[in-house]
């Protein structure tokens, strides 16, 4: 394929930046009452508004062409065939199987899934109602209460982001603690607030090999048997999600206990699978199944919708726009939801392990950018932190905005607060303040002219500040599926018009193996041990300072 940046359509849109030129945002409002309408799109429950990006007509026509031209359709219909798409692994790429719904009719690379799905998810459901009526209890007679769910980036993040987001659904009496870091503190801290009587403990691993979630079930496993337990109720209070039956044989957890999933769903994409069965314990399988319907309706819309009206594809060009033409290194999540909290930590892993790449699907450098840096925290909250940085500061940040248009605590007036923040700060950021604006401003508020030359600049937005805004009625399991489901489509798109296979993650390696290296030249507690002597003057010098430090046993 012919490289990005030599494409005519690339060209184009390096010329339609030029011709763009000093137009504002502000302008191409005041010119087209119809942008609003013309720029925004609904589907699968939630609606998108992009015009508030600058684009032209031209560029939108042209980020189509973009899209054809990189075969954008026929890559969508091959991953939806179950081809091969994850080259360097040599795997095909199919979440849309796992929330395909019980008549579907997947296959992964010629072998059929869809029936190996519904009998998984039939297992997690049988799973999931023993454990809520009881059938399937404690060794020592009592109800799991609590799941602790011990994984780490996609067997942790996707999992706990849902949970926090369907707080309105939990279970009544049901607690769920999500360990991932090998930072022991993480691990006593669950293991403090639960009773290992009533205890479940998901060791949740696609391959089973993740030094941080071996550790953490390991020392789970001793906490458990020193509570007086014995090996066999094990079976009552662990049990595994994962690809590697021989590595869970291993650990200690029979493969009754063992909930599969398959080397096809890759870790980032893995919530519909086996990996979210913290997420049914929490919320109920119902709520669970629901999640995975709202996902389906935007695989569904993704599969079937022309580019023009195609959601995930208009994120992912505007994406494009931003950082390619635009130089947008930056963006960030917003999320005006305290219960999606954790979606902007979800999705850092979701766009920047997928897309974070230099290298190209043939294995060729890319010269051209790719996925940005991604980041976030809920609305108000950043507001008050970093948002300054986002109206005034020298770097441009692009921003999706998200919220409900209904919560689900509706408590006096602050929801009505809420969403008026969130139209505040996309329509400060798109009409910025001008100077004659701010001098209007401080003359109005009675200051002197030395005052007014002292603060005008101060008081400018530039404006011109991209901001997509993704509304939903409320959140509920299936918008939040639908959403989810969005941004991985969205992140699939960008993959194949950037040329990177968003599926592999070499990037991760260097430093597990490094970490490897230098495990054992760390002193355990009041243990004499020197100094690095096999690395740069720097990594030797810290090991010899945190060493000193350790052997002195403080
Ligand atoms: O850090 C890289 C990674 O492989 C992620 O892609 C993955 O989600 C995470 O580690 C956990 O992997 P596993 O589920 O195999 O423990």
């Amino acid at each position: 394929m012919t490289n990005l940046v030599d494409t005519p359509e690339w060209r184009a849109l390096q010329a339609h930046a030029e011709a763009l030129g000093a137009a504002s945002m502000r302008d191409l409002f005041d010119r087209d009452a119809d942008r609003f309408r013309r720029y925004s799109r609904s589907a699968a429950g939630l609606f998108l508004d992009f015009s508030k990006n600058l684009f032209s007509d031209e560029v939108f026509e042209n980020l189509l062409g973009l899209a054809r031209a990189r075969g954008l359709e026929a890559r969508r219909d091959a991953m939806f065939a179950g081809e091969a798409i994850n080259k360097t692994e040599g795997r095909a790429v199919l979440h849309v199987a796992l929330r395909a719904g019980p008549n579907a009719d997947y296959s992964a690379a010629g072998a059929p899934v869809s029936a190996l799905v519904n009998d998984e998810l039939a297992r997690m459901k049988r799973f999931a109602d023993a454990v809520h009526g009881g059938a399937f209890k404690g060794h020592t007679g009592k109800p799991l209460t609590n799941v602790v769910n011990i994984g780490i980036g996609g067997s942790d993040l996707g999992p706990l982001m849902v949970v926090e987001a369907l707080r309105p659904c939990w279970l009544d009496g049901r607690q769920s603690f999500f360990v991932s870091n090998v930072d022991g503190q993480h691990l006593v801290d669950a293991l403090d607030a639960v009773d290992p009587e009533t205890t479940l403990f998901i060791v949740a691993s696609k391959t089973f090999a993740t030094q941080e979630t071996l550790a953490n079930a390991r020392s789970a496993k001793a906490w458990f048997l020193a509570s007086g337990a014995g090996e066999k109720d094990i079976a009552k209070h662990f049990v595994a999600l994962s690809t590697n039956e021989a590595a869970v044989t291993a650990f200690g957890i029979d493969p009754d206990n063992m909930f599969r999933f398959w080397d096809w769903v890759g870790g980032r994409y893995s919530l519909w699978s086996a990996i979210g069965l913290s997420i049914a314990l929490q919320v109920g399988f119902g709520n669970f199944e629901k999640l995975l319907a709202g996902a389906r309706a935007m695989d569904e819309h993704f599969r079937a919708a022309p580019l023009g009206e195609n959601m995930p594809a208009l994120l992912a060009l505007i994406g494009v726009w931003n950082r390619n033409v635009q130089n947008i290194a930056a963006h960030a999540v917003l999320p005006y939801d305290q219960h999606l909290h954790r979606l902007p930590a979800y999705l850092q892993q979701a766009d920047m392990e997928s897309n974070g790449k230099g290298v190209g699907e043939g294995g060729e450098p890319v010269v051209h950018d790719t996925g940005p840096v991604l980041f976030g925290e809920p609305g108000t909250n950043g507001q008050h932190a970093f948002y300054q940085l986002l109206h005034q500061g020298t770097d441009i940040v692009s921003a999706d905005f998200i919220a409900a248009a209904v919560s689900a605590s509706e408590l006096g007036d602050h929801h009505q607060m809420l969403l008026a923040n969130f139209l505040a700060q996309t329509e400060a950021l798109m009409r910025g303040k001008t100077e004659a604006e701010a001098r209007a401003e401080l003359a109005a508020d009675g200051l002197s002219q030395p005052e007014i030359d002292r603060l005008a600049l101060h008081k400018v937005f530039a404006g011109g500040r991209p901001t997509n805004s993704i509304l939903m009625e409320r959140l509920t399991p299936e918008t939040l599926g639908a959403l989810i489901a969005l941004y991985e489509h969205k992140i699939f798109c960008q993959g194949v018009i950037w040329g990177v296979n968003s599926f592999d993650q070499w990037g991760v390696e260097l430093g597990k193996a490094l970490a490897t290296t230098i495990l054992p030249e760390i002193s355990a507690l009041g243990e004499k041990k020197p100094g690095g002597s096999a690395h740069d003057s720097s990594t030797n010098g810290l090991i010899g300072w945190i060493n000193a430090v350790r052997s002195a046993g403080s």
